[in-house]
Formats: structure tokens, C-alpha cells, sequence
């Protein structure tokens, strides 16, 4: 990463924050949904590095990427112009309408991820959370696991449940040893 981008991308992580701060009162769990974070930005030199991982483990043209609560919508907007076609879910309509006015051509959708299911339509699952309580947020990762295509990338932010490493359908491509994991499904066997 030269230079510039880092200086970029630190620019970037200040806008994000200072919105965080003053739309979404900082850190915190969400108004009236203590199982979920409210906005919380993944420094975006760690999400370059993840979605260029992505992009370089998948096979897929414009691979088709999915961002878990997508908050303000830049981690969407950084995938969709990397080449990835983008959708985000996201639960505050607030955040879905500022995410709106920054990056107009990010498609985000009004929907709740305790219920919505349709991860195996993506090459490419990207989650910071964004559930608080563990164990929810374990069920939610095992979810996606469970429904994701083979060859299917998971880019993991605050990944809680690492089951996936005993039961051998899941490559790791990168991971920084702590917090963040990007995952492989073994491709279909035919
Ligand atoms: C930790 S922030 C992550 C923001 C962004 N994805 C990133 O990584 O920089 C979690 C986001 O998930 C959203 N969220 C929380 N619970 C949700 C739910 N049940 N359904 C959809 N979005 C949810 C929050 O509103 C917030 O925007």
C-alpha cells in the first residue's frame, strides 16, 4: 500500500467516524435492539485488504457481494469500485438514507438479518458483526456458512464461532489473527 492511500484511507476512517459520532451517537448498541451494534467502520486499509483477498480467491466476474449492515455504506462503496457488484442490508433507515446521499449508486436494501436469507445468491458475504450478544451472532455466521455457495468467499469483521475449522468445508485465505478472517467454501465435488 503506498503512501497516499494510507493517507486516503486514514481521511476516510475520520469522515466515517465523525458521522458514527454525530448520526449514530458513536459506538454503541442500536436504539431499542440491545443484540445488535449500532455503526462501527472497519478501517478501510484492513477492508482493501480483505476485498482484494476476495477478488483474487474467487473465479466469479463482478463477483456478486453482499454487505451485512451496511451502516453508511462505505465498504460498500470501496467493493463497488474495486469491480464487485454490490447490495448492503441494512436495518436503520437513517443510515440507509445518509448511505443513499453519499454513494448513490450503491444499492443497499431495508431489511433485518435476523430473518433475511438469501446468502447463498453471492459470491461474496462481508460482516463487521453486526450482532452484540455472542451467541446470536454465532447463529447468524452459521448461518451464512450454512447457505453460501460453493467457492463462496466469507470476509469475517468480530467473527465470534470458529466451528467452521472442524468441519473441513472452509479454506482460510487470510485472517490477521485475531479479529478478521476471510473463508473459502470448498467448491462443489462433482
Ligand atoms: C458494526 S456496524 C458495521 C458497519 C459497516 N458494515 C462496516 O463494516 O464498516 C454494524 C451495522 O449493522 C447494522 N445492523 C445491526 N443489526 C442489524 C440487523 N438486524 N439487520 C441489518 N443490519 C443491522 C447496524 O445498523 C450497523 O450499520
Amino acid at each position: 500500500m503506498n503512501h497516499d492511500a494510507e493517507i486516503l484511507a486514514t481521511q476516510i476512517d475520520g469522515i466515517a467516524h465523525s458521522l458514527g459520532t454525530w448520526i449514530a451517537g458513536g459506538i454503541g448498541h442500536l436504539k431499542n435492539r440491545p443484540e445488535s451494534w449500532g455503526f462501527a467502520g472497519n478501517p478501510t486499509l484492513q477492508t482493501l485488504t480483505m476485498l482484494h483477498v476476495a477478488l483474487e480467491g474467487t473465479s466469479a466476474k463482478s463477483p456478486a457481494l453482499l454487505e451485512c449492515g451496511s451502516g453508511f455504506g462505505f465498504v460498500a462503496a470501496l467493493a463497488r469500485e474495486l469491480g464487485f457488484s454490490v447490495t448492503g442490508i441494512e436495518v436503520v433507515p437513517e443510515y440507509i438514507e445518509l448511505s443513499r446521499r453519499l454513494f448513490p449508486a450503491v444499492r443497499i436494501v431495508e431489511d433485518d438479518l435476523l430473518t433475511w436469507d438469501h446468502f447463498g445468491d453471492f459470491d461474496v458475504v462481508y460482516y463487521n458483526g453486526p450482532f452484540a450478544h455472542d451467541q446470536i451472532q454465532a447463529n447468524f455466521e452459521r448461518r451464512i456458512e450454512t447457505r453460501l455457495r460453493p467457492g463462496g468467499i466469507i470476509l469475517a469483521v468480530r467473527k465470534v464461532d470458529h466451528t467452521w475449522q472442524a468441519s473441513g468445508a472452509f479454506d482460510l485465505l487470510w485472517t490477521d489473527g485475531a479479529l478478521r478472517w476471510v473463508l473459502r467454501k470448498h467448491p462443489a465435488v462433482a
